[in-house]
């Protein structure tokens, strides 16, 4: 390690001007490790014996070598939740797709270098339930030299939001997947691993934010959640919202903000002028609306002041403490108007570079549904009825995991009885998608791929179904950031809502929330070849089937074609 870092360094010295970047080297051992919440004491999978996992930091344009280096049981694969991944595919993560998972022993090098992004992702297992423990702040700073769009802050704090199980995580989605039930919910949300003083026995795993009066922070909000969309609030302060899923935004202010499960978004929070003599809880807790039962409890932080230095001691426990008021958890026309308020920044700099002209377009439905009971194994059934268990799809297709990774079926021309090239473009059987839910609501199975030319300009609406209630959904693309070019409610209308679209500075990201009965328009451009998949970022609605895979081909150009699988690619 000192190695690299010495060479890290003397790059830097030696070379005047790095506007290529740098190589940085790091490594992930995937361990068993010890963690207490809650007066819960459990052995845990996570990263280097930290939870939650290292904060990796790099520069616009840095290559990047992850080993990773599984020691536990469990296959492992780690995903790195919104790099781009120009033609390096074999390093995004997600089992199955891009990868077989890394076995017990065995170790992968991720090698990838991020090209034109900086700000705030994360990583996470991408396999089973394990990303519940398994994750880490991606911190992408500009080029050296290349300031912010906003003031330049006196200092950055990640901020990760979890869901933290008494119960091990992947005993619940076992237990759920035999049953067809609803799997059980979380004990608690936390923020950088902490649940804060709300919960019993939690008091002393509170996530403390000490600042300085008359100081900009700038907090990178990751919503590494499981199952869940989260509202976040500061007591007594507004902040600015500047930048989401590695993206700028248009900055506004606001007293709350809702992040999905796969999105970020940076803030800026500007502290009290002088010392306020008070605490203020951030908390956060969820914006809910499907019919499921959820975790309805509220984490917290405390954002401290630092007391002056000629102040008299006391004790910060006397301090008045203001508590923050969120909305309700079901309080949709607030998402509504929060996500109408995100913007592409569109300056000279960074402009939005918006696919004007559609060479295909899709409409894809995203919801729950229903598939029949396994009675052989004689057990109840513990789905909406008792000869149904819940399974969920894009455009009633409930993805089946294959058990080689499609990628890999796809480059060595192997993909008969692995993937079908073949997913509609439309669904098959149309229906009043937001009214009364038709009688049958069985899904069909299968590992269908929508296959793209390169350079293909695409747009996708997504459109929320009523089956089993309307759920809001945040939908994940691999491989690509999207355009939001229109939401709306109720059924997407072909030849009224395109007129509204927008086309000028619609927010840029790699996480959409689909409006709970309604429906998301979304454009991007096929420009990266590869295998990449498409998934509701609920990990509960992923199990169940809500997920898919795009297939790009290769371009003409040398340029234009995904580059050959390392040589330590995982076998299955
Ligand atoms: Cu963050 Cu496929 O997921």
């Amino acid at each position: 390690m000192a190695v690299w870092l010495l060479f890290a360094v003397l790059s830097c010295v030696l070379l005047p001007d790095p506007v290529f970047g740098i190589t940085r080297h790091y490594t992930l051992e995937i361990k068993m490790h010890n963690v207490t919440r809650l007066c819960h004491t459990k052995s845990l999978v996570s990263v280097n014996g930290q939870f939650p996992g290292p904060k990796l930091i790099a520069r616009e344009g840095d290559q990047l070598l992850i080993k990773v280096v599984n020691h536990v049981p469990n296959n492992i694969s780690i995903h790195w939740h919104g790099i781009r991944q120009l033609r390096s595919g074999w390093a995004d993560g997600p089992a199955y797709i891009t990868q077989c998972p890394i076995q017990t022993g065995q170790s992968y090098v991720y090698n990838y270098t991020i090209v034109g992004q900086r700000g705030t992702l994360f990583y996470h297992a991408h396999i089973s339930w394990l990303r519940a423990t398994v994750y880490g702040p991606i911190i992408i700073l500009p080029k050296r030299g290349v300031l912010y769009p906003f003031p330049k802050p006196h200092k950055e704090v990640p901020m990760i939001f979890g869901e933290w199980f008494n119960a091990d995580p992947e005993a619940i989605i076992r237990q759920a997947t035999k049953t067809g039930g609803g799997p059980n919910v979380s004990d608690a949300y936390t923020i950088n691993g902490l649940p804060g003083p709300l919960y019993n026995c939690s008091a002393k795993d509170t996530f403390r934010l000490r600042v300085k009066p008359g100081k900009t922070y700038l907090l990178r909000l990751i919503n590494a959640a499981l199952n869940d969309e989260l509202f976040f609030s500061i007591a007594n302060h507004t902040v600015t919202v500047v930048e989401a899923d590695a993206i700028y935004v248009k900055p506004f202010e606001t007293d709350t903000v809702l992040i999905a499960p796969g999105q970020t978004t940076n803030l800026l929070l500007k502290t009290k002028p002088s010392y306020p003599s008070a605490s203020f809880l951030m908390t956060a807790r969820p914006y809910a609306t499907g019919q499921g039962t959820f975790d309805n409890s509220t984490v917290a932080g405390v954002l401290e002041y630092e007391q002056p230095k000629h102040a008299r001691r006391s004790s910060i426990k006397n301090l008045p403490l203001f508590t923050p008021v969120l909305p309700a958890l079901n309080d949709t026309n607030f998402a509504a108007k929060f996500s109408n308020k995100l913007r592409s920044l569109n300056s000279k700099r960074f402009p939005a570079n918006v696919p004007l002209k559609v060479d295909r377009k899709f409409f894809f439905t995203v919801g729950l549904g229903t598939t029949p009971c396994n009675h052989k194994n004689n057990q109840t059934c513990q789905g909406p009825t008792n000869t149904t268990m819940f399974a969920a799809s894009i455009s009633n297709i409930s993805f089946t995991m294959p058990t080689k990774a499609l990628l890999q079926s796809h480059y060595s021309g192997q993909s008969n009885g692995v993937y079908s090239p073949n997913f509609p473009w439309n669904p098959v059987v149309p229906f009043n998608y937001t009214g009364t839910p038709p009688n049958n609501t069985m899904v069909s199975t299968g590992t269908n791929v929508m296959v793209l030319r390169y350079n293909t300009s695409v747009e996708l609406v997504m459109q929320d179904t009523s089956i089993l209630g309307a759920e809001s959904h945040p939908l994940h693309l691999h491989g690509f950031n999207f355009f939001v070019v229109g939401q709306g409610f109720g059924n997407f209308d072909p030849n009224k809502d395109p007129k509204n679209f927008n086309l000028v500075d619609p927010i840029e990201r790699n996480t959409v929330g689909v409006p709970s009965g309604g429906w998301a328009a979304i454009r991007f451009l096929a420009d990266n070849p590869g295998v990449w998949f498409m998934h509701c970022h609920l990990e509960v609605h992923t199990s169940w089937g809500l997920r898919m895979a795009w297939l790009v081909l290769d371009g003409d150009k040398p340029d234009q074609k995904l580059l050959p699988p390392p040589a330590d690619l995982p076998k299955c």
